[in-house]
């Protein structure tokens, strides 16, 4: 499904309008799947996104020797990895290389195995980062880390235990993984700084409902009491607050009336205060979503910041939303150092839009055209679709293989609420 020789053909100008189910978040699975190697009971995931992301992540679980049977019409990803001795603790460099979230499978493997390695993990060219926030945390729980060849290893022979941990910034990611290896850890941990996001709250759900004593989970200070083992699970993912998000932007941009079923309206608090103030109507149910586009939309400032703030995941999207209000917005970007490069694919399209560092400032409203652009991250191509949306003549956009790692269908989704967007297999060129 995933094809770096097909693009999306986007033909501007039509309405969306009707309903769409929301998928389960990808940034919530790929932690919840790394949880099952934490157990040697049987794991059932549900609500898991047929995404390019999910996929690779299932492949890398597999190749450490775990058993992964995912079917994408219920959405069920079941996940074995049985007796400690069938796990490797290196997952294929090759594999690794194209996903930041391959990282997390070092936190249940140090905390299982006592040693894990893992080369650089790839991902979204969006900024530098690190993983001092993850390696830090691990040898704060007693592990030694160290380089060997490219890649992070990390050892616990005698088994990690519990510490204060406080974190130089709130990392999603850096924050999973010390909750995967401090669940099973000797004593007491507490990660001060920790990151809130709700992806964080899905998988520390799941490691209570696994046995793991965790408190505060969805605030900035996480307690986890260390046990000794962890059962097997049936755990339901949430909703993608992304996907939820990129769809209530397509919505509102096209100044359609679109209901998204299946949201968490609270996850997605600071997008809807901004769409509020661009002059967006926007009806909440508990879990359910109506967004209704104004015939003008109005100027306004963003930051991206962690969450609760607006996520940086949105930020593009909001500057598109942006091209199309009256006067000028400013978006500032405070979580990855390189997340504007889209600017340039967008000004393609006639956006009027300057950048000064982390900093856009966008002048609208412009009249968008079609042409030919590159979705250079996941959230840049979704963004570049609903520019597309809201041009006038075809978009062609190509790099979809960013995308589709990301998103479940978003071409299909569009589609049914009216959007005229296809997907195109390309003659490889040369
Ligand atoms: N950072 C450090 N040190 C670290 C880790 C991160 O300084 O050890 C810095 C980064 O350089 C960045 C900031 O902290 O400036 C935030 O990075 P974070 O670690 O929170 O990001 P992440 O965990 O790598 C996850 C999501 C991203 C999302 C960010 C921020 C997953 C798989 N990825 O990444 O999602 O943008 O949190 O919310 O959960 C996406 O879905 O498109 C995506 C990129």
């Amino acid at each position: 499904m995933t094809d770096a020789d097909a693009a999306y053909r986007i033909r501007g100008g039509a309405r969306l309008e009707g309903a769409i189910t929301v998928s389960g978040a990808k940034n919530a699975a790929m932690p919840c799947m790394a949880a099952a190697l934490l157990t040697d009971e049987p794991c059932v995931i549900e609500n898991v996104p047929e995404i390019g992301d999910v996929l690779l992540f299932a492949e890398i679980l597999e190749a450490l020797g775990a058993d992964v049977e995912f079917d994408p019409g219920t959405h069920c990803a079941e996940v074995r990895t049985g007796a400690v001795a069938n796990l490797g603790h290196v997952p294929p460099d090759r594999l690794v290389a194209n996903q930041r979230a391959s990282f997390l499978v070092m936190g249940p493997l140090l905390a299982r195995l006592g040693h894990a390695a893992c080369g650089a993990p790839g991902g979204d060219v969006i900024g530098q980062r690190p993983l001092d926030v993850h390696l830090t945390g691990f040898i704060a729980l007693g592990a030694d880390v160290g380089r060997e060849g490219g890649r992070m290893v990390a050892t616990a022979p005698r088994g990690l235990a519990g510490d204060r941990v406080v974190l130089d910034y709130p990392s999603v990611l850096g924050t999973e993984n010390l909750l995967l290896a401090a669940v099973l850890a000797d004593g007491r941990t507490e990660i001060v700084n920790a990151a809130a996001e709700p992806e964080v709250f899905c998988l520390a759900q799941m490691l209570l409902a696994m046995g793991a004593k965790i408190e505060g989970a969805g605030t900035h200070t996480i307690r986890i009491d260390g046990v000794d083992r962890l059962n097997g699970v049936v755990h339901e993912l949430i909703p993608d607050r992304i996907e939820t998000g990129t769809l209530a932007v397509a919505a509102a941009v096209t100044r359609g009336d679109v209901t998204l079923s299946g949201a968490q309206p609270r996850h997605v608090d600071a997008l809807l205060a901004k769409l509020g103030a661009a002059g967006v109507k926007i009806e909440e149910g508990p879990t359910e979503l109506v967004i209704r586009g104004a015939p003008a939309l109005e100027a306004t400032n963003v930051q991206a910041v962690p969450y609760p703030g607006l996520a940086t995941d949105l930020q593009a999207l909001m500057t598109t939303l942006l091209t199309q209000a009256n006067g000028v917005s400013v978006i500032h970007e405070r979580v990855f150092e390189n997340r504007l490069q889209y600017v340039g694919e967008l000004r393609k399209l006639g956006a009027r839009i300057v950048t000064a560092g982390t900093t856009a400032i966008v002048q609208g409203p412009a009249p968008l055209h079609g042409s030919t652009v590159h979705g250079l991250d996941v959230r840049a191509a979704a963004a570049l679709i609903v520019a597309g949306l809201a041009s006038e003549g075809e978009t062609e956009l190509l790099g979809i293989d960013h995308l589709e790692r990301g998103y479940e269908h978003l071409d299909v989704k569009l589609r049914d609420l009216g959007a005229d967007v296809s997907r195109l297999d390309l003659a490889p060129v040369g």
